[in-house]
């Protein structure tokens, strides 16, 4: 079948692939030319892992092709897939104009019956407005699915060919079968529901997920006040089947381009309707707090953070991806500027994007290698738990530090008591302070 896909990001990029190796003749358009000609390429700009291989193979089968936006004059596919972005507006609300937009270019250049298929995260009554809006009875081509989209980034490519389930929205049955033949070749369960439960479904996954982790993050903060362990206890509830052990690591907090977006456009969602959804309130709170905890602990250690040199390790809002959109890592230095102190930033992948989006401050050094971003630090922060900061010979790493040697562990990724015994002064987000000694 012909698709078109409507925005290259990582959910339109992967959603090509993957549809072009299902046998379907893909093209992936975009708006940003520097973009598109990553892909054209082969230089993607996206780090996603397996996607460029993917990618190569569907092009030179020619089964996936890339066009810019300006150059579709008349649309016949009969998919047409919206993959666009929904950021933040500054009160909270997913900003959908980038949606719509697509959908008045489609309406303009349709000339054969087509179906729409969402898969841009809009809020619950998006898709209800959008049908009566602007795909009226008047036009009678253009059907409408939600299809809203669960890939993690990092395992993108691995997500989208093991889904743990494929959720479709839609009032009309025929677009929905068409929709659902689209995924032939993958094993999944199939949630079919109307426009508005597919769209919440996508937003009250994100906010349970995010839920969880601010939970488990104020009970790692009671641990702080208690000197329990978090590991042990995430560990105690989380072999109870009914709650289950993912999502129960606790940290300086959840980052990226879709909890913390989709989380406040939920709760903005339900403010406008009336509900004040105070369980997502303390949600968000939660995690806005939790790198200030961390500058703090830092602080009471250090005395002042005044001139003091800091070692951030870590930028990235999580491993295997160079996205730092939301990272709680940044709001970290942006902190530690404010006090003055120094800081030695390494990441090993998101280095040159953080340059570019915190600027050259004075306060600031991004370091080419870990060695150099620990060189005389009193104390390294770890923002994200890279496999090379647990695989660190921290034994020689003590040897770039100065004292008092301070590592906060800022994922909780290190052993506490191998950190003690190597002559650190460990913190965690919830670790047991002490070497176990009952
Ligand atoms: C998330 C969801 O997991 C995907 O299912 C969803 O499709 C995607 O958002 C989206 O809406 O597009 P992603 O943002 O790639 O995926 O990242 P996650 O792996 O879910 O991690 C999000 C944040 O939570 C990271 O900052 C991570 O460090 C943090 N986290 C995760 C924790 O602090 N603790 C945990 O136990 C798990």
């Amino acid at each position: 079948m012909q698709i078109l896909i409507v925005g290259l990001g990582y959910v339109g990029s992967v959603a090509a692939a993957g549809l072009a190796y299902a046998g379907h003749e893909v093209i992936g358009t975009e708006i940003d030319r520097e973009k598109l000609e990553g892909y054209i390429n082969g230089t993607l700009p996206i780090y996603e892992p397996g996607l460029d291989d993917l990618i190569k193979q569907g092009v030179s089968e020619e089964r996936l092709k890339f066009q810019h936006i300006s150059e579709i004059e008349r649309i016949t596919a009969p998919v047409v897939m919206i993959c666009v972005g929904t950021p933040s507006r500054p009160d909270g609300a997913a900003d959908i104009s980038q949606v719509k937009k697509v959908i008045s270019w489609v309406r303009e250049r349709v000339t054969a019956p087509t179906t729409l298929v969402m898969k841009s995260t809009v809020p619950p009554g998006t898709g209800k407005k959008l049908i009566s809006d602007y795909l009226g009875e008047s036009t009678g081509k253009i059907s409408y699915v939600s299809n809203p989209e669960f890939l993690r980034e990092g395992q993108a490519v691995k997500d989208w060919f093991n889904p743990d389930r494929i959720v479709l929205g839609g009032y009309d049955n025929k677009a929905i079968e068409l929709v659902k033949s689209l995924y032939d070749n993958i094993d999944a369960p199939f949630v079919i529901t109307d426009v508005t439960s597919a769209e919440l479904i996508k937003y009250a996954a994100n906010a349970f997920l995010a839920t969880r982790i601010s939970f488990i993050n104020e009970i790692a903060n009671l641990c702080d006040y208690l000197d329990a362990d978090i590991q042990d206890v995430a560990q105690g509830i989380g072999l109870d089947p009914r709650i289950g052990s993912s999502f129960l690591k606790a940290g300086i907090g959840y980052g990226g381009s879709c909890f913390p977006k989709d989380v406040r456009a939920l709760d903005f969602l339900a403010m406008v309707n009336g509900h004040e959804f105070e369980l997502l309130r303390s949600v968000i709170n939660v995690n806005n707090k939790q790198p200030v905890l961390a500058v703090q602990k830092l602080r009471r250690e250090l005395g002042t953070l005044n001139n003091k040199r800091i070692s951030l390790l870590g930028l990235a809002f999580k491993p295997g991806t160079d996205d730092l959109r939301e990272a709680p890592a940044l709001k970290i230095i942006r902190l530690l500027q404010d006090e003055g102190a120094r800081v030695q930033a390494y990441d090993p992948v998101a280095n040159k994007k953080a340059a570019v989006s915190l600027g050259l401050d004075e306060g600031i050094t991004f370091c080419s290698t870990i060695w150099d971003a620990l060189h005389g630090a009193e104390a390294a922060i770890i923002a994200t738990e890279w496999e090379e900061f647990i695989e660190l010979d921290w034994e020689k790493a003590k040897e770039k530090m100065a004292e008092p040697y301070l590592i906060l562990d800022g994922r909780n990724c290190l052993s506490p008591n191998v950190m003690q015994e190597l002559g650190f002064k460990y913190l965690g987000m919830g670790r047991r302070a002490k070497l176990k000694n009952f």
